[in-house]
């Protein structure tokens, strides 16, 4: 039998990192080792469809323990990291900041650490691939997108967390040589998302008749893009990507918060079979998020010249995709829909 080189996902039971290793299990031509500490966002039942494959296993660990992950890199000899795991829900890190300095700052320098002792010498042919997120480069006013050059401008923790460790990233490739790329991606939407974020949020309110909470006045403007796609991105990056080159991921596809809640109402009254105008009574407007990004929009020229990357789907055949999941996937979200996910629930949203 072929032995294929380890590679290593860190977060792939999470949300695009589950994307992402079904991907690389059934494309490429590595044994996919996904580790993930099973947080609340960690969920193996989204990858039930592969778990039996032999060129995958799940190792079940914590990025922030620096021995384990050590132990880990000299076990395996990776050939490439493409680290996922985070922290990534920007109202929890206001709640709770430090969580998000553990994971993502600490964690990430953990496995650069691992990574450069493993690697010191033999970098030929290595790749650590770092995923990052265009709200490192702060907020945009009505005008303008974020390119590769964009200053780092972090407003809240999380994205003051996620811009730290992308600076660790370029500072281990500048110091000792480490092979990276970083890439920054707007708002992804689609299967298997947790349902503390928007989109996933308001499929589950709408489906149960809940008020839909649309923070402030729904004007804050995202550039969502379809998981599949970035999953797709992630695997052109690894494959063709430059060495140190930065990449701008995102769906040239911008919507006003309100905008895009009243469309999922009218999606949704359809498949329900609804008088149009039905779920748009549930929107409730409420307090805003402390410091809310106004706007975010990535110009994606520069994937799209150098490797030839593109959006497949319109954003109403992706919404449209989506709402289908969580309606054939119901077990899957009254499975998440427990536990520590209520109580943050409550606490988070009966005050507002
Ligand atoms: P997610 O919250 O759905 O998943 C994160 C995963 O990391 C979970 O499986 C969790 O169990 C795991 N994890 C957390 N802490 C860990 C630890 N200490 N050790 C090991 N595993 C740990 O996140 P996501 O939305 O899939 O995002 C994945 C990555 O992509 C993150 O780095 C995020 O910053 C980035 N990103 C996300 C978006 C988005 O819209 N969701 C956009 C751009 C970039
Ligand atoms: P979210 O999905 O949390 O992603 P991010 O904050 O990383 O962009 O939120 C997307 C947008 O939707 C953001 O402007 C905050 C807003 N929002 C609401 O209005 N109501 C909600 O219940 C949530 C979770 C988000």
């Amino acid at each position: 039998m072929t032995k294929y080189p380890n590679i290593l996902i860190t977060g792939g039971a999470g949300f695009i990192g589950s994307h992402v290793v079904r991907r690389l299990v059934k494309n490429s031509n590595y044994k996919v080792v996904n580790l993930d500490n099973l947080t609340y966002a960690g969920n193996l039942e989204n990858l039930s469809d592969i778990e039996a494959n032999d060129n995958y296993e799940f190792v079940k660990g914590d990025i922030c323990n620096s021995l384990f992950i050590e132990q880990l890199f000299k076990d395996y000899d990776f050939k490439s990291v493409v680290h996922l795991a985070a922290e990534s829900h920007v109202d929890r890190s206001i709640s709770n900041p430090i969580e998000f300095i553990n994971t993502n700052v600490l964690g990430t320098v953990n496995l650069l650490n691992a990574a450069k002792n493993t690697w010191m010498g033999d970098f030929a042919e290595r790749r650590f691939y770092h995923i990052s997120t265009d709200e490192v480069y702060g907020s945009l006013g009505e005008k303008g997108f974020f390119t590769e050059t964009t200053s780092y401008d972090p407003q809240s923790p999380y994205s003051a967390s996620k811009a730290s460790s992308d600076h660790f990233v370029r500072a281990y490739g500048n110091t000792y040589g480490l092979p990276y790329i970083i890439s920054n991606c707007s708002n992804n939407y689609g299967p298997n998302q947790f349902p503390e974020k928007l989109i996933p949020l308001m499929i589950h309110n709408i489906k149960n008749e809940q008020p839909l909470p649309v923070y402030g006045k729904g004007e804050n403007i995202r550039d969502w893009l379809y998981v599949e796609d970035h999953a797709r991105a992630i695997e052109l990056i690894l494959e063709k990507g430059g060495d140190g080159e930065t990449y701008n991921i995102g769906g040239f596809n911008e919507w006003k918060n309100l905008d895009l809640v009243r469309l999922l109402c009218d999606i949704m009254d359809s498949k329900l079979g609804n008088p149009q105008g039905t779920s748009r009574e549930l929107i409730t407007f409420v307090k805003d998020r402390a410091g809310h990004d106004h706007r975010y929009a990535i110009d994606a020229s520069k994937i799209q010249k150098d490797l030839g990357w593109e959006p497949s789907l319109q954003f109403r055949e992706g919404l449209e995709k989506t709402v289908d999941w969580y309606f054939d996937n119901e077990q899957w979200l009254k499975d998440v829909t427990t536990g520590d996910y209520l109580k943050y629930y409550d606490d988070h949203y009966k005050n507002r």
